[in-house]
């Protein structure tokens, strides 16, 4: 079945089956393995995407649902890695092993584009369901308030 929808910016039309993940599709056929496998069961975030502008979980939405979307995956988050919370996230040393760390991105970047000033509240909302087994969470949060705080300053 042919599928079409927009990745980084890029038109692709896939011809594959409607119920493959659209992580898959991502990875294996696109070759954008910046974007995660961690549990295939909505429970991690290691897969988090942007689709429409929202954080969503590639592992578990079938391809047949984003026709027509526009996806933003961490390769198109920005041409230069400049993106506000990637810089944060360099300033603040915020990787551990990694793993974890560009479903991280997109799920902090997706949430400022929504609320530019969050609170902790907010924050802890919005990333809670974002697992990272090395425990970098503080600096995480940290580098959320920082990066929401430069995006302000470039509006
Ligand atoms: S791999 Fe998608 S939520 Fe864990
Ligand atoms: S940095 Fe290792 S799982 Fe998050």
């Amino acid at each position: 079945m042919a599928i079409s929808f927009t990745v980084n910016g890029t038109e692709r039309t896939l011809d594959i089956s409607p119920d493959t993940p659209l992580l898959w599709a991502l990875r294996d056929t696109l070759g954008l393995t910046g974007t995660k496998f961690g549990c295939g069961l909505n429970r991690c975030g290691a897969c988090t995407v942007h689709i429409d502008g929202e954080a969503r979980r590639s592992c578990i939405l079938p391809i047949s649902r984003v026709e027509g979307k526009d996806i933003t995956t961490i390769e198109g988050l920005s041409p230069d890695g400049a993106h506000p919370v990637q810089v944060a996230w360099q300033n603040l040393n915020v990787p551990q092993c990694g793993y974890c760390q560009s479903g991280q991105i997109m799920a902090a970047s997706a949430l400022i584009a929504s609320n530019p000033d969050p609170s902790d509240d907010d924050i802890d909302k919005a990333m809670q369901a974002n697992i990272c087994r090395c425990g970098t969470y503080q600096r995480i949060k940290k580098a959320i308030g920082e990066a929401a705080a430069a995006s302000r300053r470039q509006a």
